[in-house]
């Protein structure tokens, strides 16, 4: 994988792992990111990863959202601002902390968007009825085939949740560097989702660090 040239400068994270003795530097996948670690997630380059999100609750009419690993949710701003899309629940949750409390501050006047600062393996409840949960870069976090499916199955099923949105990095990246090893799950890591789910994919190429994206609209058949 090569990366190609460009006249901008793409947003790129600072990952600070080792290069290993065969050359290779592991891209982390941390359980606690302070804001700044993510900042190119958050710049008008990536604003279309999370603007399609967005626009799979508003035309599929989602009224109550969880968002799994949700940073400071930057769904809602697109939601609220851009799209007028404003009457539903929302609750985020991750293990980073920054990210959760600008996410409560920036919404405390929406009594119904609502953070926490937990970890998927926590027990949680929320008071409305599930229409999407949101997977937005986590699910690569498993690494286990089994578990993954079961991960989404049990939390799914808990929450009596029949729809999804999952983004993750695509296998093949153009902004990218050759030594990176990133857990990627693309290829096969979701197939599961077919013995039970219609599942529409989108793909977006964004002019940013692993900027090949696919977003997973998932809906159950049941
Ligand atoms: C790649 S980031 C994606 C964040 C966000 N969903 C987005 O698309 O911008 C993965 C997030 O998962 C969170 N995370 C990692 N392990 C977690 C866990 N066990 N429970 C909840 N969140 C977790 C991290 O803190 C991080 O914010």
């Amino acid at each position: 994988m090569k990366q190609k040239s460009t006249n901008r400068q793409i947003p790129w994270p600072n990952i600070r792992t080792e290069v290993d003795a065969n050359n290779k530097q592991a891209v982390p996948l941390h359980k606690d990111y302070a804001m700044n670690d993510m900042w190119y997630l958050d710049t008008d380059e990536a604003y279309p990863m999370f603007e399609k999100q967005a626009r799979i609750i508003k035309d599929r009419k989602y009224k109550g959202i969880i968002d799994v690993g949700c940073r400071h949710g930057p769904v809602n701003k697109i939601l609220q601002q851009d799209l007028d899309y404003t009457e539903y629940s929302y609750f985020g949750f991750d293990t980073s902390s920054e990210p959760i409390d600008i996410g409560t501050t920036t919404w405390q006047d929406h009594k119904n968007i609502n953070y926490k600062n937990i970890s998927w393996e926590d027990e949680f409840f929320v008071d409305f009825k599930v229409d999407v949960m949101i997977f937005s870069g986590v699910l690569l976090y498993i690494k286990d085939q089994t578990e993954r499916e079961l991960f989404f199955k049990n939390i799914m099923e808990k929450h009596q949740c029949k729809n999804a949105i999952i983004q993750e990095p695509y296998h093949y990246q153009r902004h990218w560097d050759d030594r990176f090893e990133l857990q990627c799950i693309t290829k096969n890591g979701l197939d599961f989702l077919n013995k039970d789910y219609t599942v529409d994919l989108h793909y977006l190429d964004l002019p940013i660090f692993a900027g090949k994206r696919v977003l997973y609209d998932v809906s159950s058949r049941t």
